[in-house]
């Protein structure tokens, strides 16, 4: 399969066979969000691999809303975003760029703006930039799953405070994510996408 073709057949998924996520498919998925591109390689994702059933169940009811649909999932990832790895990571790498002589010298001054406007931000601020980093991750993660025949539901929609203390999340990681993860029981249509014509400015 080429990405072309997972990125055109990759639908959200919301209903799911009982068959289990295998630990191999989970440790792909998990190598897939490790590959990821992120700032300055700073890699703040962090996952929590949510698989036991009472722990699903508990997700699809009040915690996400009363999303139903999450109790037939095989898996959930929480994707957490270390906000404090986020800072002292970028700060590391911007140095090892800007000492090991790897990047042209005219990104130095950029590579130095960013990194003390890192070190100066707003806490709301760095956890949206730590966040898209994230979004990247998980993007990774939902086309690999295409490959591995797995369907996925990105899950924007839930109650941060409750999924943290559940799952024992400390207080400076906030939640970016839930991804169900499970076998596909449909083969949903196309979503409607807007035009090319309509995302070009
Ligand atoms: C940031 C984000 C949050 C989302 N939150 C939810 C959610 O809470 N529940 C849900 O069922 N789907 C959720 N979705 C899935 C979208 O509804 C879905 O991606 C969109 O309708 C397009 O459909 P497709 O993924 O099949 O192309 C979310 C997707 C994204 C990217």
């Amino acid at each position: 399969m080429t990405v072309r073709e997972a990125i055109a057949v990759r639908r959200s998924i919301r209903k799911f066979t009982d068959q289990p996520v295998s630990e191999e498919q989970v440790a792909v998925l998990l190598e897939a969000a490790r590959s990821a591109p992120s700032s300055t390689n700073c890699q703040p994702w962090r996952f929590k691999v949510v698989t036991a059933r009472e722990d699903i169940q508990w997700l699809s009811g009040a915690p996400t809303k009363g999303q139903r649909w999450i109790a037939g999932a095989g898996a959930v990832l929480v994707c957490c975003a270390d906000v404090q790895r986020f800072i002292e990571d970028s700060a590391t790498n911007v140095r090892f760029l800007r000492d090991s002589g790897m990047l042209p010298p005219e990104m130095l001054e950029g590579l130095n703006e960013y990194l003390s406007r890192t070190e100066n931000a707003q806490p709301e601020v760095l956890r949206w930039a730590a966040a898209a980093n994230c979004a990247i991750a998980l993007t990774q993660v939902m086309l690999q799953a295409v490959e591995l025949g797995l369907g996925t539901c990105w899950i924007g929609m839930f109650d941060e405070a409750a999924v943290k203390e559940r799952f024992q999340i400390p207080e400076a990681m906030p939640v970016v994510a839930l991804l169900a993860v499970g076998h596909p029981a449909e083969n949903p249509e196309q979503r409607p996408r807007k035009d090319v014509e309509d995302i070009l400015l």
